[in-house]
């Protein structure tokens, strides 16, 4: 198939192309830069060069390529993973996840794309019992900047689903870990917890679900190859609350057990966005990838090989 990837120079885009190639796709790669044009040129992709927020030159790439399938991971998100940096990059991230996100959509219907794919998130599913599933509802009461981010990735999943002569398929992925990831032992994450900061808030009660960056272009393959319309959560076998993984994934790192900070102190130094994470945060199920891609994610890197992981 022919399919054009909106992101495709970003963490999850790159091994998402490798993915698709060593697949028999062939493969179009939206990028703004001339330079990453010429290395994705090299590495076998065919380069589209626009900015998304060009719609007119976005549609004339993409009618351009012709692709059957478009698959979108754009996002304008910092390489730090901090409330600062978050807070600073929230506004583009919202303006390119709807307006770019709805001009890639506008350029894929013009250009008479069949399937249409595009990058959601696992963790926002409103606080309940047990594991979210695809049913489960974005959480509209959270923290105020998660809340926001859950009424407009609401409204762009809803839009997608709706458009019609379009298989709309929302990928909703777990935290992202691996090579290019905060997560990675190179990534912001790791680094603030050598620095020991990256406390566990309260009891660390929020539950994460992980997603290998690998895994998440396997299963976005998958969902390209034979998915059906409609949502998938793509997550890790293993949600895990923060007192398990944080203190296992410091003893990976080798750096010194993460702090503890209640809750009033860390609302007081990191907002509530931070209370939401540590304590409140919902674990994703991913029977139904399981069952419709045949997704198998691997353990989580640092829960196999640590004595905190074993213990736990
Ligand atoms: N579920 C998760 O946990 C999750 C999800 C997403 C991201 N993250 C984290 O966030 C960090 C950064 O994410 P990332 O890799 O997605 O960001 P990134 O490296 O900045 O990549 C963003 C992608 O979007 C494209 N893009 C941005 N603005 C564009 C525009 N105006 N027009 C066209 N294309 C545009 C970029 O293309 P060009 O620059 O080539 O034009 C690039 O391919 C990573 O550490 C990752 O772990 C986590």
């Amino acid at each position: 198939m022919k399919i054009l990837v909106a992101g495709a120079t970003g963490a999850i885009g790159r091994p998402l192309i490798a993915q698709l190639l060593a697949q028999g796709h062939d493969v179009v790669a939206l990028t703004r830069s001339p330079e990453r044009a010429k290395a994705l040129t090299e590495q076998g992709v065919e380069p589209a060069i626009a900015d998304v927020f060009d719609a007119d030159a976005l549609i004339a790439a993409v009618v351009r390529a012709q692709p059957e399938v478009v698959i979108e991971q754009l996002t304008a998100l910092p390489k730090t993973y901090t409330g600062e940096s978050m807070s600073a990059a929230a506004a583009l991230n919202t303006r390119i996840r709807k307006e770019g996100g709805a001009n890639v959509l506008a350029a894929a219907q013009a250009a008479g794309v069949r399937r249409y794919l595009r990058q959601s998130i696992a963790f926002w599913g409103v606080p309940g019992t047990g594991l979210a599933d695809e049913q489960t509802p974005l959480s509209l009461d959270a923290s105020p900047a998660v809340a926001a981010d859950a009424r407009t990735v609401t409204e762009i999943e809803r839009h997608l689903l709706e458009t019609p002569n379009l298989e709309g398929i929302i990928l909703r992925y777990g935290f992202f870990y691996g090579p290019g990831t905060w997560f990675a032992p190179d990534g912001d994450v790791a680094h603030q917890v050598r620095q020991q900061q990256f406390p566990i808030v309260g009891n660390g009660e929020g539950v994460w679900s992980w997603l290998h960056i690998e895994d998440a272009a396997i299963a976005t393959v998958a969902a390209t190859e034979r998915g059906n319309p409609g949502i998938y959560l793509i997550a890790g076998d293993r949600p895990l609350e923060v007192r398990v993984w944080l203190p296992a994934f410091a003893q990976w790192l080798n750096a010194p057990p993460p702090p503890q900070i209640s809750v009033a102190d860390a609302l007081r130094m990191s907002g509530a966005d931070a209370v939401y994470y540590g304590t409140q945060m919902r674990g994703a199920s991913n029977a139904k990838a399981k069952r419709e891609l045949n997704f198998q994610p691997r353990p989580l890197e640092w829960m196999v090989d640590t004595a905190v992981a074993r213990a736990s």
